[in-house]
């Protein structure tokens, strides 16, 4: 169905995640019919140029994140005609009345749902709704939209949150983790929840462990202003790892939408364990690049990225988590991320335990551990890790084999970026795949022991050249507990 008109205000218009990812996604639910005509997008920056001159900076960010293939110049039109720009400054309050009126300037100004989507620093989170107020445009259809980080630590995120919360009731703010928008992970709920077979299995009786990987061969980019002052566990662990990490071990709601998976989430993150400080230097493993070969080609340091002399900010994360609770009480969850390391993959593995008795005395080969990988990208699918026969006449001899699906051949069809599913469900009014107040406060109160540890620690992350699998040590924290982590291809 086709969702309601919209005016869509993006702050940070000109920013590089406008122009990377919500233009693009906004171009392609345009492209298949699902705007309607009196949709408009307003983007809102610094940069003094007219209407115009955005729609230019917005036909070159088409052509260079659009496919090819799906760029239609007729499309293309018709989504930079819905285009206005205006020139604001969160930190003053000049300008901010042409909002007002490009907002009122519609035939029955209140059927339009209004999103304003906050793609700025978390610190104009709450100044700019409070323009917003300011000025009247804030009605019940009104929404906001935050990406993360919100805040910088528990108390900071408090602060944005009722900031925000001064001006939009809690059903009025969608905080945004685009890794809920990724098809894999939606599939994660649906191959959990709408089959029988693995449910039984799900607990500490059969899992072993589970392992959560997100490695990036990127580095940090033009983004070292942000990233120095975040790191890698403010910027991936607190939010994508453990959202991840929830969706594996939430107990199934009675039904998924709305409340229900929030509430499920909202339960895992409160039976993590929580840390003390002697569990961070023994569980937690932080990492920073320093100069390698990333797929062939020479990368610098993550210093020499910044332009700064030494900077002891992670670049990666590996720990080690437990979640308190009947289902899971001693399995360990393993999660790792980190920049420039040997590939781009995002994974969860789930390991089941070993056969609890060997049947085949004497066989060649060895049963190995079931694993069901969970792949997020680049190839998205999903392949459970079996032991079979080896096809042959004499004594039987075991073969690790795989069962395998693969989205890309499964379903001929395009897979729609994450900001495409979570924007609609914006427009739409959806919050399912949104994170809630208690749920990002929550995390962050897991996550604040392990920063306040590392803050005072003198010890610096442990450096890993770039195109590897990271810091040893990030290998000797599942070595000594007799794992190791299981890479794509194994
Ligand atoms: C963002 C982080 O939230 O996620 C980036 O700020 C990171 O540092 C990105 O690169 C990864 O997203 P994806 O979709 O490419 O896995």
């Amino acid at each position: 169905t086709m969702p309601p008109v919209c005016d869509f205000t993006v702050f940070g218009g000109t920013g590089d995640l406008a122009l990377r990812k919500l233009l693009p996604a906004l171009y392609h639910r345009d492209l298949e019919g699902h705007l309607p005509e009196d949709t408009r997008i307003i983007g809102v920056s610094r940069s003094e140029i007219d209407d115009e001159g955005y729609r230019a900076e917005v036909r070159a960010a088409l052509e260079r994140f659009v496919e090819p293939a799906l760029l239609e110049p007729e499309a293309v039109e018709r989504l930079l005609g819905r285009l206005h720009h205006l020139c604001l400054d969160a930190d003053t309050a000049e300008g901010w009345h042409l909002l007002h009126g490009l907002l009122k300037d519609r035939p029955r100004e209140d059927d339009a749902v209004r999103v304003f989507y906050l793609a700025v620093a978390p610190r104009l989170f709450g100044p700019t709704c409070e323009r917003l107020a300011e000025i009247g445009v804030v009605n019940e259809r009104a929404r906001v939209v935050m990406e993360k980080p919100i805040g910088h630590d528990l108390g900071s995120a408090r602060e944005v949150n009722d900031a925000v919360g001064s001006v939009f009731a809690e059903h009025q703010v969608f905080r945004i983790d685009h890794y809920l928008g990724k098809e894999s992970v939606q599939n994660l709920l649906v191959t959990r929840f709408a089959n029988t077979f693995l449910e039984p299995l799900w607990n500490s009786q059969w899992v072993d462990h589970v392992q959560i990987t997100v490695s990036e061969t990127v580095g940090v980019g033009s983004r070292g202003g942000y990233y120095d002052h975040a790191g890698a566990l403010r910027d991936m662990v607190q939010n994508h790892l453990l959202q991840l990490l929830c969706l594996v071990a939430m107990e199934p709601p009675t039904y998924v939408g709305r409340e229900n998976v929030r509430d499920e989430k909202l339960k895992v993150l409160q039976a993590l364990k929580p840390l003390t400080p002697a569990d961070v230097d023994r569980d937690t493993v932080r990492g920073q690049y320093v100069a390698g070969l990333v797929e062939g080609e020479r990368a610098a340091s993550y210093a020499d990225d910044l332009g700064a002399d030494r900077s002891d900010t992670e670049t990666f994360v590996a720990l080690k988590a437990e979640v308190q609770n009947w289902r899971w009480a001693g399995v360990p969850f393993y999660l790792r991320t980190g920049k420039r390391m040997d590939r781009r993959v995002s994974e969860i593995v789930v390991v089941f335990k070993e056969p609890p008795h060997a049947m085949f005395p004497g066989a060649e080969g060895g049963a190995s551990a079931n694993r069901l990988h969970i792949c997020v990208q680049p190839d998205e699918g999903m392949r459970l890790h079996l032991t079979a026969k080896e096809p042959g006449p004499g004594g039987i001899r075991l073969r690790p084999v795989s069962l395998d699906l693969s989205y890309a051949t499964t379903f001929d069809q395009r897979s729609p970026e994450a900001y495409e599913r979570l924007l609609m469900d914006v427009v739409r009014g959806n919050p399912t795949l949104f994170m809630r107040r208690d749920e990002v406060e929550a995390a962050w109160s897991w996550v604040a022991p392990i920063l306040d540890r590392w803050e005072e620690s003198p010890e610096p992350p442990r450096r890993y050249p770039a195109g590897t699998p990271g810091p040893f040590a990030a290998a000797a924290l599942l070595e000594r507990d007799g794992r190791s982590w299981q890479e794509t291809d194994q």
